[in-house]
């Protein structure tokens, strides 16, 4: 997977004092032979991609002070992405220009919040018996940009290969972001990104990689099988240098990391970088943006699911985090779940989803929270699933975990939704029950609770909302309750707080004010629209109020061909209600069959077979199976008189 980080070119300068050799090296690269004579200043030199070991196209670039200005290289300096100061390791003096000078004047043409790498090369190495390297390494430690030194001739050739190629590598794979020179450890950062590397690759959860989790992980970060016998040097490698890297024969996240340690000080940036780049990190070891959230396009009138694909992974990281067994996810085992995100992305589950008493999360509530994290924050869907390694595991984008439905328009033509989620307004005025509804869709414990003081402001999308499951015909489909409290009368709704599949009006039985509220609302935002609407009464169970409304309920939904007023009973934590609001979400046109059958019976028994539920449903059905029979005619009608 290419990033948008990796530069497509790499261009390489170089620098030095006159004669050390900086045009001699480019020719020697280039004609693979020593010329005597050589011109001054070599022209810039482009190497197509597939000759490189790197595969990408490299410019060389040789300067010369007598026929450029220094503002001439300074110029040169900013265009370059890695530079080779060069010296001549017979002649002290180009030495000691590189600290004194070259580093200074490189430094004052790049921009300070970037530093180009560096690389010092000794060249005439021939002319000479012993290494100067060990004179360079104080100028290295003063000067981080400079990412490694190397002795070469181009008179013999020796090196001179190495040294292009480390100036492309420098750039592709630079050494700081991940390895600190000074201290001679990874960074810390590069020790957090490879842990959760590690996490991820270490499918069973069980804190060791084994041979088939280290197979898996080799053939999608390189694409190429690993040899057993590689396999069992690189861990007897670990085992004899650091303690505790490996464990029944398994590599530790301790092992793991050194592994990469040794990379690195081996010269292998690149087999370290190649790994943190499957894994999305760009050059300053976070994770890029390309990675983290998947280009989906949502059309209007569509909302998103999770896809089986996306089901079945997220029920994997249950199981794989769920390490006592026991169906749930306690606190410390969701909080090591997200130890490699930025935080744990909810709160407040115990109010949100299904969950045990203790407010842990089976493994229905994980699936609730992730689907209604899908339908209203994809964004953030996409940044976590690719936190827990979708990308890595599943080997694409974490488009294939997310299903769009088709347009609302089309299932209300169609009659039938095909959605699995379904999205239930809760409207009322202040107390009315709207919360203890919502709690006891949960199946929480009718409570005394405290009247919600702030505002409905929308910090976040998923305030104030719920969600469960709830069978329909026998199909499982999940219901999202949001909490839309309305403070006065004449309160105004939100485009976005009347949009839903399904309202549900709940007004208090024994208050006498209450039922007015919704009544407005309806009228002013439902009556027209095309959303299914059901009206709750709560308090059924305390003195009823007559409603100081201009109609009582019934007589008002009955004006409306709306179902009776459903009283609600919180003792009694039935589900009825919410298997009606998800029935009426999922056939938008059920209560449109249902206003065409009523409209020909008395008010009466309108009341009284809707009151009671098995019949209102036989009789719904009564109508769908009214319907296919009609068509049925109609076929054979047409049959007959062909
Ligand atoms: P300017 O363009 O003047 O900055 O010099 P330069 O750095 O381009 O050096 P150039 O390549 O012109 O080489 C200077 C002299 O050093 C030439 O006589 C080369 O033949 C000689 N030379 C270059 N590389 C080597 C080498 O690796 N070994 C030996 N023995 N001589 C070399
Ligand atoms: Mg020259």
């Amino acid at each position: 997977m290419v990033y948008e980080t990796i530069p497509r070119t790499v261009r390489i300068l170089l620098l030095g004092e006159p004669g050390v050799g900086k045009t001699s090296l480019i020719l020697s690269l280039v004609t693979e032979e020593f010329a005597e004579h050589v011109p001054p200043k070599a022209e810039e030199i482009t190497i197509p991609a597939d000759v490189t070991p790197e595969q990408v196209p490299t410019n060389i670039v040789d300067i010369n002070a007598s026929e450029q200005s220094l503002e001439q290289v300074g110029e040169e300096i900013e265009k370059a992405h890695v530079i080779c100061i060069v010296f001549s390791v017979d002649r002290q003096e180009t030495l000691n220009k590189i600290a004194s000078y070259w580093l200074p004047f490189v430094r004052d043409n790049c921009h300070s919040d970037f530093r180009k790498p560096i690389i010092l090369v000794g060249n005439k190495i021939d002319l000479i018996d012993y290494s100067v390297i060990d004179n360079i390494w104080d100028i290295a430690e003063e000067y981080p940009e400079v990412d490694r030194c190397i002795e070469c001739s181009a008179k013999t050739l020796m090196n001179v290969s190495e040294m292009f190629y480390n100036a492309q590598k420098a750039v592709l794979h630079p050494i700081h972001p991940i390895y600190s020179i000074e201290e001679q450890e990874l960074t810390e950062k590069c020790k957090r990104a490879l842990s959760r590397i590690f996490k991820i690759c270490d499918l069973d959860g069980d804190g060791l990689m084994d041979d088939y989790e280290i197979t898996i992980f080799q053939r999608k970060c390189f694409d190429t099988p690993l040899q057993l016998q590689v396999l069992d040097e690189v861990k007897s490698v670990i085992a004899q240098n650091i303690a505790g890297g490996i464990e029944n024969e398994c590599i530790t996240m301790k092992g793991f990391v050194f592994l990469h340690c040794l990379f690195i000080q081996r010269g292998r940036n690149e087999t370290t970088w190649t790994v943190l780049r499957k894994f999305g990190y760009d050059e300053s070891l976070d994770l890029t943006h390309t990675y983290l959230y998947a280009n989906i396009k949502i059309p209007v009138g569509c909302t998103t699911e999770l896809s089986y694909k996306g089901q079945q992974f997220l029920t994997q990281i249950f199981e794989k985090y769920d390490r006592d067994k026991d169906g749930m996810l306690n606190p410390t085992e969701l909080k090591n779940v997200f130890a490699c995100c930025p935080r744990i992305p909810w709160h407040n589950l115990r109010y949100t989803v299904p969950t045990n008493e203790k407010g842990y999360l089976t493994l229905q509530g994980w699936m609730c929270r992730w689907t209604l994290m899908t339908l209203l924050d994809l964004q953030n869907t996409s940044a976590y699933l690719a936190y827990l390694g979708y990308n890595f595991l599943e080997s694409e984008s974490q488009k294939s975990a997310i299903h769009i439905t088709r347009e609302k328009k089309v299932d209300i033509a169609k009659k039938q939704s095909s959605r699995n989620v379904y999205q239930c307004h809760v409207i009322g005025p202040r107390s009315c029950g709207k919360t203890s509804i919502c709690r006891s869709f949960l199946g929480i414990a009718h409570k005394k609770i405290k009247p919600q003081t702030q505002e409905r402001g929308d910090g976040n999308v998923t305030e104030n909302c719920c969600i469960n499951t709830i069978l329909v015909y026998g199909q499982e489909k999940y219901l999202v309750l949001k909490e839309i409290p309305i403070t006065r009368v004449s309160d105004p709704l939100q485009p976005h707080e009347v949009n839903c599949d399904v309202a549900c009006l709940v007004y208090d039985m024994s208050a006498s004010r209450s039922f007015e509220y919704i009544a407005r609302i309806y009228i002013k935002y439902f009556a027209e629209s095309h959303i299914p609407v059901l009206i709750v009464g709560t308090r059924g169970d305390a003195l009823i109020a007559r409603q100081e409304y201009i109609l009582q309920p019934e007589v008002f939904c009955a004006k409306y061909q709306l179902l009776p007023p459903q009283v609600f009973l919180i003792k009694e934590n039935k589900q009825d209600v919410f298997v009606k609001l998800a029935t009426m979400a999922a056939f938008p046109q059920f209560q449109a069959a249902w206003m065409l059958f009523s409209k020909h019976r008395h008010l009466k028994h309108f009341a009284s077979l809707a009151g009671e539920n098995s019949s209102w449903w036989k009789a719904g059905i009564g109508v769908a199976a009214a319907t296919i029979m009609g068509l049925v005619l109609i076929k054979i009608f047409n049959f007959q008189r062909r």
